[in-house]
């Protein structure tokens, strides 16, 4: 098969297709496998139960079954969602959104593709502009979207040594001032995958510093507020006209129905709304269909509060624990302040091999963790820091959490 360029870089063995290969293999005969690598969110019984009502009373409620599963949805989505998710928002946050403001697409990492490729990239006036990640390491499903090469600018953070265990990267807004042509600004936050979140202020100074350039910022609100609100710091979301929100379904445990959200100006939504029709004419009505009136009574939000937060919370509580207990008088490393989302960056600072071959060795112990080095894109510098983290899930059942901990312990024992 003669492949394009476009079908070389979409066919390359990239840390994604590496991390779904993962999730999609199955362990050798007879042994137990421990999964601290996807972004699989948890099962967490009180939210499951409200999606099961949920289809209990979709099944139950006339033909709406059959019109969910029978109808396309419009190219920007349905149209309840859309009005329930607008008045909420406005609710919450006294911002300033109408369904015009909201585009829903099938995942938000189709969001991402279809964003990163209308921006960035050779212009209609043969100018080349780049997206700028501020703060590297960024979630991993960015790295390889673009479609024209050498499209992405990362920036190195300054680093917070909170104390002799717990560090935190801040963004260098030094580094930001440099660049010329810029397509936009693109940060998650909380921040797959370090667990970062971004502060108030550094997320005004860089809404002011996209507003400056005339450019977008792009904030990837995935596990922010207001749901799925896996966020344990006290700080505000954010939004303007300049601001493109990308919120996602998936971590409030809908993953499978396929749904991601673009809240932004009006003509980025026509645009998502032109490409959703190109690249796949509707979107998926499932997710939007079970979350319309949760979202417009307020119970999602609630759950969000008083479920998924607090359920979080504690898993990264204990998983710190369990890390010091089984890391303490073995290796010297540090771990990112758990802020949000359900990873932890684990920073080794002194093993005698990368994280990449660290990764290699755990996988043959069936611990699966994403090596570091992946979520370093876009970056020019050499850093040895690259070399030297991982990414671990806690999101999975506590036992194998543990378990896998303790395995993770005994390889770094033995190298
Ligand atoms: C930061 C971030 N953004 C976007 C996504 C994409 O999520 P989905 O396509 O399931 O909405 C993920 C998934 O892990 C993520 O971690």
């Amino acid at each position: 098969m003669e492949l394009s360029r476009f079908g070389q870089k979409i066919t390359a063995r990239t840390g994604i297709l590496e991390l779904m290969d993962d999730l999609g293999s199955i362990p050798a005969e007879g042994r137990r496998r421990y999964m601290l690598g996807g972004g699989n969110p948890a099962r967490i019984p009180q939210v499951e139960e409200l999606w099961r009502r949920r289809m209990g009373e979709i099944l139950n409620n006339g033909d709406q079954f059959e019109r969910m599963i029978g109808v396309y949805d419009s190219s920007q989505g349905n149209e309840r969602f859309l009005t329930a998710l607008a008045d909420m928002m406005a609710r919450e946050y006294g911002w300033r959104i109408t369904p015009k403001n909201i585009a829903v697409t099938n995942g938000s990492q189709t969001a991402f593709y279809c964003l990163i490729n209308m921006l960035c990239g050779t212009g209609a006036d043969g100018v080349k502009r780049k997206i700028l990640f501020p703060i590297s390491p960024e979630y991993i499903g960015y790295a390889d979207q673009s479609i024209e090469d050498d499209s992405y600018i990362s920036c190195r953070p300054a680093i917070e040594e909170i104390d002799d265990l717990t560090f935190k990267y801040h963004i260098d807004f030094q580094k930001l001032y440099g660049y010329t042509d810029l397509a936009a600004v693109c940060v998650s936050r909380p921040t797959n995958p370090t667990g970062n979140v971004l502060t108030d202020d550094e997320l005004i100074r860089l809404a002011d510093f996209a507003g400056s350039r005339t450019i977008p910022l792009i904030i990837d609100n995935a596990y922010g507020l207001p749901f799925p609100g896996i966020m344990f710091e006290d700080v505000e979301p954010y939004w303007n006209e300049n601001v493109i929100l990308g919120m996602s379904l998936s971590k409030i445990g809908l993953p499978s129905v396929r749904n991601g959200i673009v809240i932004a100006a009006e003509e980025i939504i026509e645009a998502m709304s032109a490409s959703n029709a190109v690249l796949s004419l509707s979107t998926g009505s499932i997710g939007q269909e079970i979350l319309a009136p949760v979202i417009a009574s307020g119970e999602l939000v609630q759950l969000s509060k008083e479920i998924i937060t607090p359920f979080y919370r504690s898993r990264a509580v204990n998983t710190v624990r369990w890390i010091r207990e089984a890391f303490d008088g073995i290796c010297d490393y540090s771990i990112h302040k758990a802020e949000g989302a359900f990873f932890l960056w684990i920073w080794f600072k002194d093993l005698p091999i990368t994280t990449a071959e660290l990764y290699r060795r755990f996988k043959k112990e069936e611990v699966f963790v994403i090596p570091g080095c992946h979520f370093f894109f876009g970056l020019e510098e050499e850093w040895k820091h690259r070399d030297e983290c991982i990414r671990i899930t806690y999101s999975q059942d506590e036992e194998s959490v543990r378990e896998g901990i303790r395995i993770m312990a005994d390889v770094i024992r033995g190298l």
